[in-house]
């Protein structure tokens, strides 16, 4: 029943623990945190790594600061920037990576509890996860409205506004408050379904952390609420955020694609994994 504790394994190696993953008949629930660096090989920068990172390509913005382009404060007072970018990051310009297609592959299997990223990219919808298993804790771009009303904006419009680069305005003349991608800001909150799944890794049988930082509250607590006894695998060209210092923590450290292959092939998925890479 599931009440037992997952299998305490030291699983310090990928064959271990690919084992549990497949043999062990305890891994069922698969939580994943992800960031940024599942989507690089996508043509998508992340945000920190330096010289190819955002925020270090950002000086023809003119920004007082890099995370100013993403800061609801200074948005209100200079959209522009903002604008500037969202013509290079809308989605529907890259395909999904092999990491995304892995996540896909973990959902096909029914192993998948839930997928917590924080990208805006929609990359891992766009490779067929399941909506309900997704939790975008940074929003995303699926959907735009008015920052003072809160009044929707057309999908059609706001593509013509992101294309052009100009700045889209509430359609509630009376308002004419700024339109915003529902991305979550620094300043704005997390969406209600974040927080109301925050505390699903502790009932996870394995916690895989991959492409991020971890250095974005609250989100980065995320992999201290796995249970004990949970294995914890990051995969990730930096070790980050604590993962290495529990005894069943896996450390997988090098390139977000080739980590999910080794672990596919660890487990025997190597076919399924690269079909479903090349169906997206
Ligand atoms: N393979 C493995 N790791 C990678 C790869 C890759 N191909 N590319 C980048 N990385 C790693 C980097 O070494 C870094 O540890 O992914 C991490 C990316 O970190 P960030 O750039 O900080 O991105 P992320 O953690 O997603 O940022 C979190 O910050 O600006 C806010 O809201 C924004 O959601 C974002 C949040």
């Amino acid at each position: 029943d599931d009440s037992t504790p997952p299998a305490t394994l030291s699983a310090r190696t990928l064959p271990a623990l690919a084992d549990y993953i497949t043999k062990s008949g305890t891994c069922k629930k698969i939580v994943i945190m992800s960031g940024a660096g599942i989507s690089t090989s996508a043509g998508i920068p992340d945000f920190r790594s330096p010289d190819t990172g955002l925020y270090a390509n950002l000086a023809r913005l003119d920004l007082p600061y890099a995370e100013a382009v993403f800061d609801i404060s200074y948005f209100r007072r200079n959209p522009h920037p903002f604008y500037t970018l969202a013509q290079e990051l809308y989605p529907g310009r890259f395909r999904p990576t092999v990491a995304h297609a892995f996540i896909r592959l973990l959902a096909d299997r029914g192993l998948l509890l839930k997928h917590f990223t924080q990208n805006i990219d929609c990359l891992d919808r766009e490779a067929g996860v399941p909506e309900e298993l997704i939790v975008e804790a940074h929003g995303s771009f699926a959907r735009q409205s008015c920052i003072e009303c809160r009044r929707a904006f057309p999908h059609d419009e706001m593509l013509r506004h992101v294309q052009a680069a100009t700045v889209p305005r509430c359609l509630n003349e009376t308002c004419g408050g700024l339109v915003k991608p529902e991305i979550v800001f620094f300043g704005e909150a997390l969406p209600n379904e974040f927080f109301a799944h925050a505390m699903l890794p502790r009932e996870a049988d394995l916690v895989i952390v991959m492409g991020t930082s971890l250095t974005v509250q609250p989100f980065a607590n995320l992999p201290r609420a796995a249970g004990r006894g949970t294995p914890r695998l990051l995969i990730n060209l930096e070790q980050v955020g604590g993962l290495g210092g529990r005894e069943d923590d896996v450390l997988l450290l090098g390139d977000c694609d080739e980590g999910v292959r080794k672990l596919a092939k660890a487990c025997g998925w190597s076919e399924e994994l690269e079909r479903i890479w090349r169906e997206t």
